[in-house]
């Protein structure tokens, strides 16, 4: 994890198909202290054949990135406990963060993400094995609770912390209600409340004034931000920046086109064009959400799988003057 900062921490969150090296960098580039992969299976790291490619670029981490932490899902310990050995083997993480909070049926449905939140015996064991297999900072990252019967994360952070954990996470949601409605503060300021060691506010996060208002009236020591940098990695300049009371600037069309272009070359020298334009197609429409003329061009760009033709029809938008946020 990042040297201890006198200010708070700005972490990017740990996204499934989206938290991979081309994505961390441009979002450590531009101002995250930390950044988190993809949710990593414990039992399909120990399992995959020895050169497995799809692992291969899960735990790829660049050469620039310094503060990347692998997250591990997973329910049991001793295989959690192995998992971790080996990620901390591997000599390129920062830091270890347990997933306990995914909400996904695929995950939950074995007993491990949020599912060990109805479970915290289990929880108990699986920090202990995976904080004796690991000399790196390890956090957990958790919902406020499996529903509204079983709001427990203030106890569940209390045991991380027994546990040895160095620092919670909290997504002030229950796994019930998904995504739906606010992620509650209150339930961020509770887990606050309960321990000593640092916790990171995460939910709802889309812009600077968005960070320092969970930052305030949670008083947690940081936050975490998943969506609100999807297609908008600038938002960590602008939450750096308020920190910082300076002026926030939001990014010009032009800028924002660019960095979509520069995403996908990094993506096509990372993956190989066919992959990484395909993979670039959701990247792609969140980039462009907002500016005129916005779904013609998604059209267009979906139905290439050139990086040159994308870089003509984006280069053809520069061109023209009037990119103005007026589609959604
Ligand atoms: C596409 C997507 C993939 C996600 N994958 C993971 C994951 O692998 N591990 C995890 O702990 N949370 C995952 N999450 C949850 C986020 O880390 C975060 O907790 C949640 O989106 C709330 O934060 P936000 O409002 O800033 O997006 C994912 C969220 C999204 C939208």
């Amino acid at each position: 994890m990042a040297p201890e900062l006198h200010r708070p921490l700005v972490v990017l969150a740990p996204m499934a198909g989206i938290s991979d090296r081309p994505f961390r960098v441009i979002c450590s580039e531009l101002g995250a202290d930390e950044t988190t992969t993809e949710m990593v299976s414990a039992q399909g790291f120990l399992t995959a054949l020895k050169n497995s490619l799809a692992y291969q670029y899960l735990l790829d981490v660049a050469p620039s990135e310094r503060h990347v932490i692998v997250q591990l899902f997973g329910h049991n310990p001793t295989w959690m406990a192995e998992a971790c050995r080996k990620l901390t083997a591997l000599g390129r993480f920062a830091g270890v963060d347990i997933n306990m909070g995914c909400p996904a049926q695929k995950v939950t449905g074995s007993g491990s993400g949020s599912a060990l939140m109805k479970d915290l015996p289990l929880a108990a064991q699986v920090i202990a094995a995976v904080r004796a297999s690991t000399a790196l900072p390890l956090s957990v990252k958790m919902r406020s609770g499996w529903d509204d019967e079983c709001r427990n994360a203030p106890e569940l952070a209390r045991i991380a912390q027994e546990e040895g954990a160095d620092r919670v996470i909290i997504h002030g949601r229950t796994r019930r209600q998904q995504y739906a409605g606010r992620a509650s503060v209150e339930d961020m300021a509770a887990v606050k409340a309960a321990v000593s060691i640092p916790v990171l506010a995460n939910g709802d996060v889309f812009s600077a004034q968005d960070a320092l208002d969970l930052l305030r009236q949670s008083g947690c020591d940081g936050v975490m931000v998943g969506r609100g940098a999807l297609g908008n990695p600038f938002v960590f300049e602008q939450i750096q920046a308020a920190l910082q009371s300076k002026p926030v600037m939001l990014p010009s069309p032009q800028r924002v086109l660019r960095m979509a272009l520069r995403h996908a070359d990094d993506m096509v020298r990372w993956k190989g064009e066919r992959s990484a334009m395909l993979e670039m197609r959701k990247h792609f429409s969140w980039y462009l959400k907002g500016l005129r003329g916005a779904t013609e061009l998604r059209r267009r760009i979906h139905q290439t799988e050139s990086l040159d033709v994308v870089r003509s029809l984006l280069e053809e938008r520069f061109a023209q003057e009037d990119v103005h946020e007026e589609e959604n």
